[in-house]
């Protein structure tokens, strides 16, 4: 019997995922004392059952101790095994230490949810020095990919693209997406000098005047990187681009800067925000029963 709990704010895909799977929708009980400290309870009958917890880790920091919490009481209560659904997987940018000393984040990050789950179903992690999650993680790891679902959206709303992808990094995101969307793609060189402060560079774009610019890419968080691109393919004389990203992060103000630049901001539901307009609960309900 398969259970799907959704951790606070998280009950929207929780529920989208249980209908999907033919699964019990369970409930937890939880509030702050007033020290702020957490109090959780698993409020359903989890005794003897696999226990997926639904938590998008936008923010780590204050949800770890919570979620760490909830996957005990999950096991206290009888659960057969214990698993987490992330559909944004946070810490993966740090994955090198680039001066001495620094936290290789991604790695500590996976280290620690190894310890409390079974296994780990997430959407597009950002993996670029670390091929694999299995590198990092100890427990099974299953990744749903939704560039085509990305591709599919511009292939229906935008007419003549050009996929643009900001940085090297960005490009086996971008190529997928283009393929789906049956749309040429360029990529730019991005040099980050700063976590607000990047320097982008534009390929030739000539050869492409008159077709609308999609930045694609699979993380928006302060959005400089968006912006910068935006502001470049402006200037050289392109239509205001679209920006479609997979995992709608957007730090405070990052979105409102964005929109004011650009055609149409769109991301998926990996995170709730209103830029979403592409579902990946298919993708992850697909990921889940696999
Ligand atoms: C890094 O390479 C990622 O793919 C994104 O480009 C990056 O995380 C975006 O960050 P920001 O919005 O802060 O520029």
């Amino acid at each position: 019997m398969l259970v799907i709990l959704p951790m606070p704010g998280n009950e929207t895909m929780a529920k989208a995922l249980a209908e999907r799977l033919g699964a019990e929708l369970a409930v937890l009980d939880w509030r702050r004392f007033p020290d702020l400290e957490a109090y959780v309870r698993i409020a359903s009958d989890v005794r003897g059952k696999r226990v997926f917890i639904v938590c998008t880790l936008a923010n780590p920091d204050p949800q770890m101790l919570t979620l760490v919490f909830a996957a005990a009481a999950a096991r206290d209560c009888g659960a057969e095994s214990v698993h987490l659904v992330a559909p944004y997987l946070a810490y993966m940018r740090q994955d090198k230490s680039f001066r001495p000393g620094e936290a290789v984040s991604a790695t500590h990050f996976a280290r620690m949810l190894s310890r409390h789950f079974d296994s780990l179903t997430t959407i597009d992690p950002h993996l670029h020095r670390i091929r694999d999650l299995e590198h990092i993680f100890t427990i099974p790891t299953r990744v749903g990919a939704v560039a085509p679902l990305l591709g599919a959206w511009i292939a229906e709303n935008v007419t003549a693209p050009l996929i643009v992808g900001p940085d090297q990094e960005s490009h086996q995101w971008v190529a997928e997406i283009a393929r789906s969307a049956r749309a040429p793609y360029v990529v730019a060189r991005k040099e980050r000098l700063g976590d607000e402060h990047v320097r982008i560079e534009l390929p030739d774009l000539t050869p492409w005047s008159g077709r609308r610019p999609v930045l694609a890419d699979d993380i928006v968080s302060s959005g400089r990187t968006m912006l910068q691109a935006s502001r470049l393919l402006i200037a050289a004389g392109m239509a205001k681009p679209y920006c479609v990203a997979i995992h709608a992060v957007f730090s405070p103000g990052a979105f409102e800067n964005l929109a004011q630049l650009t055609e149409r901001v769109v991301t998926t539901d990996t995170i709730p925000h209103p830029s979403n307009a592409i579902s990946v609960a298919d993708t992850l309900a697909k990921s889940i029963s696999y």
